[in-house]
């Protein structure tokens, strides 16, 4: 019986997807519980690159179940395009489901979410403009369609005119805008539907049943620890819980039943979108490792924020999510530098601080107090065995474990399945 749960521990962008595809190989079930095609997770397979914004990363494998559980919210349009772009790319689908209870993005969130962003001028969020927030605004808001009801007319019906009249006043008396029309969207909609519909079940009895039966279980989360909607960098951050313990509200497993919590982390931070980021790097090594480490949005295609590790939030991933092995990536991204650093602190108001500061405030104030170590020059791509690192890279993950407290189990050197270190057994 195992159950393990994937997290990002950054912002997002950690290399999750290459990660769960390596990890899949030896799993039954592979489960997305949170976020939306906000997500872009990269998987290089055989030297093929494929970019999955809605289906969990394990797809790749024809003989694992893949699920769509309860807690993501799902853009029909998004995922059937998925689906015959990974038809197009030859790969053939072994079996896909998607929760009954999970949330519908419909014409008007995504609509709502560019008008919003439109409003907040300068404290815009830098969001991904796929109707995600609004989508969760409408699921906490309890007028939300979900997929059990987008396979009754009826329900559908009820439910789309009641949200386009709310929609539409919006849209017509806020912001001056057309309103949407019923029919167009009743129609595409069932449409959707119908070629939907034959995976659509209870996915949290699938994945109870699958763990009952001593099958092994990984849960893929999207964003990252500071995206986190109670956890992240409020309001610079998503709408859901990527942190371990959103993958039991959004695949409806109890925390009893997970075995193992793996952080995603990689060997420098990176963010996309607006916020505070303490080590961010606005000078020419920002950019080296920019370059290097191809820092382009998976599904926006902006430019990421690059910035040495952070040891603080390393550390606050391990808390909020009880994080047991960390699979750090991108270490060959990090090769050339004479020197790394390693944020081990923060200096505010003439203090030193080692915890996460709860107030945004603050943490926009913070100012990295680093740790210097040597860098490496070697080409590390090539290595398979952790003692075949050179030795300032093998000093640079002891040392991120030590002030971590966590084990590196997983090391990667390179965005294919092989280029992954392995250090222990997680399945
Ligand atoms: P995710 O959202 O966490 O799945 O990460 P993304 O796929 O958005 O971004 C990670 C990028 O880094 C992808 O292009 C991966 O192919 C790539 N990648 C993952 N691990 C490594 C690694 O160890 N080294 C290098 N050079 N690239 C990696
Ligand atoms: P993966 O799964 C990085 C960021 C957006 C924005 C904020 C809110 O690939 O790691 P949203 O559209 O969710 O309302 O945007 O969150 N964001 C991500 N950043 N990786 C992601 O996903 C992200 N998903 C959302 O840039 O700052
Ligand atoms: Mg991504």
């Amino acid at each position: 019986m195992a159950a393990v749960v994937l997290i990002g521990s950054q912002w997002g962008d950690e290399g999750k997807g290459k990660i769960t595809d390596f990890l899949a190989e030896k799993a039954n079930v592979v489960v997305r519980y949170q976020g939306g095609n906000n997500a872009g997770h990269t998987v290089v397979a055989n030297g093929e690159e494929f970019k999955l914004h809605l289906i969990p990363s394990g797809i790749l494998y024809e003989d694992k179940t893949c699920v769509i559980g309860n807690g993501v919210v799902i853009d029909p349009q998004v995922l059937l395009e998925e689906l015959s772009y990974l038809a197009i790319r030859g790969i053939k689908i072994g079996k896909l489901l998607i929760s009954s209870n999970a949330h519908i993005i419909m014409p008007y969130h995504r609509v709502l979410d560019g008008l919003e962003e439109e409003v907040r001028a300068e404290h815009k969020i830098g969001t991904t403009k796929r109707g995600i927030g609004p989508a969760y605004m409408d699921k906490a808001s309890r007028i939300g369609i979900r997929v059990i009801d987008l396979m009754d007319k009826e329900e559908f019906a009820d439910k789309l005119k009641r949200n386009l009249t709310e929609k539409n006043n919006l849209f017509v008396k806020v912001y001056g805008k057309e309103a949407l029309k019923f029919e167009d969207i009743y129609e595409t909609y069932l449409g959707y539907a119908e070629q939907l519909r034959s995976m659509v079940t209870d996915s949290s009895l699938v994945i109870d049943q699958s763990i009952q039966a001593g099958e092994k279980v990984l849960f893929e989360g999207a964003q990252g620890t500071l995206l986190d909607i109670d956890h992240g960098t409020y309001p610079y951050v998503t709408s859901s819980h990527p942190i371990a313990g959103g993958a039991c509200i959004g695949a409806g497993i109890g925390p009893t039943r997970i075995n193992r919590v793996i952080g995603v982390i990689k060997a420098y931070t990176t963010r996309v979108g607006e916020g505070p980021f303490p080590t961010e790097l606005l000078d020419e090594v920002g950019e080296e490792i920019q370059k290097n480490g191809h820092e382009f949005g998976t599904t926006t295609g902006r430019a990421r924020r690059c910035g040495w590790f952070d040891a603080v939030i390393a550390r606050y991933a391990v808390r909020v999510s009880g994080i047991s092995d960390f699979a750090i990536t991108k270490l060959d991204v990090l090769t050339g530098f004479d020197t790394l650093k390693i944020c081990v602190g923060y200096s505010v108001n003439g203090e030193i601080i080692r915890e996460f500061p709860q107030s945004q405030k603050i943490f926009k104030q913070c100012q990295p107090v680093y740790e210097e170590m040597p860098g490496w020059q070697e080409d590390v791509t090539h290595v398979r065995q952790f003692g075949d690192l050179p030795e300032a890279a093998r000093n640079y993950i002891l040392r991120i474990e030590e002030l971590s407290g966590i084990p590196a189990t997983l090391v990667a050197i390179g965005p294919g399945r092989e280029q992954t270190i392995v250090r222990g057994e997680i399945f």
